[in-house]
Formats: C-alpha cells, sequence, structure tokens
C-alpha cells in the first residue's frame, strides 16, 4: 500500500492511502518517505540493559541510543542487573533512571528469587515475573520443582521463563571440565536440559492455568513439543541469533558467540523458523546481553554469555523477508503486533488512527554491512559483523518524534513508560 500517515500529538490521526495528499495546515514536521516501507516501530521484549550496576557494559541511555538505530521503539528489559529487579523499590528506580535517559519507551521484568516476595506479585508497571529456571544470576534462580509450583500457583500475572535445566547443566559442568573450546559449551547446556525445563514450565502453565512465556526457545524439541500441545494462554519467543546461527559460528567468532542458552544445530534452526512461520513461535526477541570484549576474550568458561542484538534484529529479520524467507508483513507481527498483543500493551503494535506514533522507516532496496564502528551499543561488537544487509531504520519515530534519522540521533527525545493491561 502507498500512503501518507498523519500524526498529531503523539498519536496516528490518518491513514490515507491516497499519494499525495496535502499534509493538515498546522503540520511542522513532513518526511518525504519515497521508496521506503514504513512499519510499526519494534518492541523488543527481551533484553538485558545493565542498569543499574553493571554500565560498563551498557546503560540505558547507549542501548536506547543503539535501539534507535535498530528501528526498536519500545523495549522489556529483564531484572538481572544489581541491584537485582525484585522490589518495587528497584523496579522504580529504573523508571525514574529511563524517564530520564531513554530515548525510547520502557518496560521492565520484575525477578523471583527464592524467598517469594510480595512485590513479584503487586509490583507495577511490569510486563510480568522473570524467572531463570537456569543459567543463574546470583539469588535470580529457581531451580527447586516446589518453590516454581509455588510461584505458578499465586498470582495471575505473566510468568516469563529462562527454561534451561540447572541440575543437568551443573552435572554436565563437572562431566566437561577442563574444555576450553568454546563450542562445548553448546554441549554442557544441551538441548535436553532446555527441553527438560520447558516441560515442567509447561505442566504448571497447564495446571494452574498461568499465562506462561517461554523466553528465547532454542531447539527443535521444544518447538516440537509446543506444536503438539499449547495452550491458549502460553506464548513463546525465538532470537534472531537461534534462527540464523549455529554451532558452527564457534569457530569463527569464538566465545562472541557463547549465549544462553546456547546456539545449536542447522536442524535446530530450520525447525525453528518452520514453528515461527507456522505460529507455534509467537514472535521474536533479541536478548540483547551485551559484555565487553575484554570480558568476551577471557577463556572459556570465564568468558560470559550473551550477546548483543538491538541494532540488528530487524535488518536481520526484513534481509530474510527480501530473500523470500518469510514476508515483510510477517516480521512486523513477529517484531510488533503480537508482541503488543501477548504483554497486552495498549496502543501499540498497529499503523492505525489512535494507535502511538511509534513507527520505523525502513529501506529495503539498498544494502549496508554491519560494520563495528558504526555500533552505538556501548560494548562495541556484533556476532553478525560483516553480514550484509537490507531493511535498515531510516528514520525511527518514537510517540511521533523522529528519534533516529538517516544516522543520526535526536539525543533529546525521550520514550515513555509502557502500561500493561490487566
Ligand atoms: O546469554 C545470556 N546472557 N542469556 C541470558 O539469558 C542472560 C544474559 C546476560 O544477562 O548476560
Amino acid at each position: 500500500m502507498v500512503g501518507d500517515v498523519h500524526v498529531r500529538n503523539g498519536l496516528i490521526a490518518k491513514v490515507n492511502p491516497e499519494v499525495g495528499l496535502s499534509a493538515p495546515e498546522d503540520s511542522i514536521t513532513e518526511i518525504d518517505a519515497a521508496g521506503l516501507t514504513l512499519l510499526p516501530g519494534v518492541i523488543d521484549p527481551q533484553v538485558h540493559f545493565r542498569e543499574p550496576g553493571l554500565e560498563h557494559k551498557e546503560d540505558l541511555f547507549t542501548a536506547s541510543c543503539a535501539c534507535a538505530r535498530g528501528g526498536v521503539t519500545s523495549f522489556l528489559e529483564m531484572p538481572n542487573t544489581r541491584p537485582l529487579t525484585t522490589t518495587q523499590a528497584a523496579l522504580d528506580d529504573k523508571l525514574q533512571r529511563a524517564a530520564q535517559k531513554c530515548l525510547v519507551n520502557y518496560g521492565f521484568f520484575i525477578g523471583a528469587t527464592a524467598e517469594v516476595l510480595p512485590d513479584l506479585l503487586e509490583a507495577t508497571p511490569t510486563p510480568g515475573i522473570k524467572i531463570f529456571m537456569g543459567s543463574m544470576h546470583g539469588p535470580l534462580l529457581i531451580d527447586q520443582d516446589a518453590l516454581l509450583e509455588k510461584i505458578f500457583a499465586q498470582g495471575d500475572r505473566l510468568i516469563a521463563v529462562h527454561a534451561e535445566d540447572q541440575a543437568r547443566i551443573s552435572q554436565r559442568r563437572q562431566q566437561f571440565a577442563g574444555i576450553t573450546d568454546p563450542a562445548i559449551h553448546s554441549t554442557i547446556q544441551d538441548n535436553q536440559a532446555a527441553l527438560n525445563a520447558t516441560q515442567l514450565a509447561l505442566r504448571l502453565a497447564k495446571q494452574y492455568r498461568r499465562r506462561l512465556h517461554i523466553l528465547h526457545m532454542s531447539t527443535a524439541e521444544e518447538a516440537e513439543l509446543l506444536r503438539q500441545d499449547k495452550p491458549a494462554w502460553v506464548t513463546a519467543e525465538v532470537t534472531p541469533q537461534h534462527l540464523l546461527l549455529n554451532t558452527s559460528a564457534y569457530e569463527k567468532i569464538g566465545t562472541l558467540a557463547q549465549m544462553n542458552p546456547p546456539l545449536r544445530s542447522p536442524h535446530d534452526n530450520e525447525v525453528l523458523w518452520q514453528a515461527l512461520l507456522d505460529g507455534v513461535i509467537d514472535f521474536i526477541a533479541t536478548d540483547h546481553a551485551p559484555h565487553t570484549l575484554e570480558e568476551k576474550a577471557q577463556p572459556y568458561p570465564n568468558s560470559p554469555s550473551g550477546m548483543p542484538g538491538v541494532e540488528t534484529s530487524l535488518a536481520l529479520m526484513l534481509t530474510q523477508a527480501v530473500q523470500g524467507r518469510c514476508t515483510v508483513a510477517q516480521v512486523a507481527h513477529w517484531m510488533s503486533t503480537a508482541v503488543a498483543k501477548a504483554y497486552r500493551i495498549p496502543n501499540k503494535g498497529a499503523i492505525a488512527p489512535g494507535y502511538d506514533a511509534d513507527l520505523v522507516l525502513v529501506d529495503l532496496n539498498t544494502y549496508h554491512p554491519v560494520l563495528r564502528e558504526e555500533l552505538l551499543t556501548k560494548c562495541g561488537w556484533s556476532p553478525f559483523e560483516g553480514w550484509n544487509l537490507t531493511g535498515w531504520a531510516v528514520y525511527t519515530i518514537v510517540g511521533g518524534k523522529i528519534v533516529y534519522e538517516r544516522g543520526k540521533l535526536h539525543t533529546d527525545v525521550r520514550g515513555r513508560a509502557l502500561s500493561f493491561d490487566a
């Protein structure tokens, strides 16, 4: 469709399929988007932005600049910061920091610890409870079935799980101790470890009819499980790296390919793609988890797990669309519409009158490589360096304001706190 979109007071006022309609008389800014494609701004539902406490890796300002460049207009951030986001006070602190520094819209998960605090059920606003079933972050680990069940049994807010079986991982870590080739990471934290945890979370979600979201699903086995048995109140996501990278990446980029859950085989890539195309997997998240190059340069297993993603995810997926693997409309659905729906974020995820004017104009006609020197994430590297991509953001618009424009940031723009319907 070719047409004009009018934005007023931060909202989409009119979507008109006719070309050349003159802008309203009082309009302040007009963008000539000839040749560009308009999409709803990306909502990245799983990021680790490191503030407070780990700002040497990333902070809310640098991360949100990277978002703006990547066409990401909203993000949902995880609780493994320092202090951990496990209380209303810690959540309020993040919201205040974000209000001061964030160029895009923001929401923050509340983290579950062994001591089930009342704030877990009451803190607001939050998209939900984050549970690390494995791949521990200090006290943010729920690896006892009884405790997990207790959390599922109380309250009704969404539970998002990092599904890896910690007991199996610990046992295999001992079994393979002493190996410093980072490729062993995918063997230690194997497909079975992911499947065990996803099976357990799914069982509890069914037993308690509890809204469950499976974060960064990584294996063929989990995808097949959900294909056969996925209640309406369960959702799942996949990352671009679990679709596009596999264990062959260790040879090329070593520990930069190390993340949790780990990269898998080409077969897993294929099955995850099919599950996404078939709607078994609902949407895409990056799990943006920056670490410095110095940290990553430590020999495995001292090298930390995680890789950045917000700056490259949209272009990676749109390149797949242009190359015929999916459609541009599917990318918009997976990276915006379906996320807003699952997390019940009002007024986002569509280009329609009354919706928030969070938009991205992308160029699907030219290719440009991922270059280290252009990255805005503080960690300063990407596992996709050298990949030649199309669909880069040319304009990113947050609440009707241009935050990124042809390579330049408008750092005076501020996003807003997201809200979540009950
Ligand atoms: O690889 C990862 N790193 N996976 C996660 O889920 C957390 C993350 C981090 O915070 O570094």
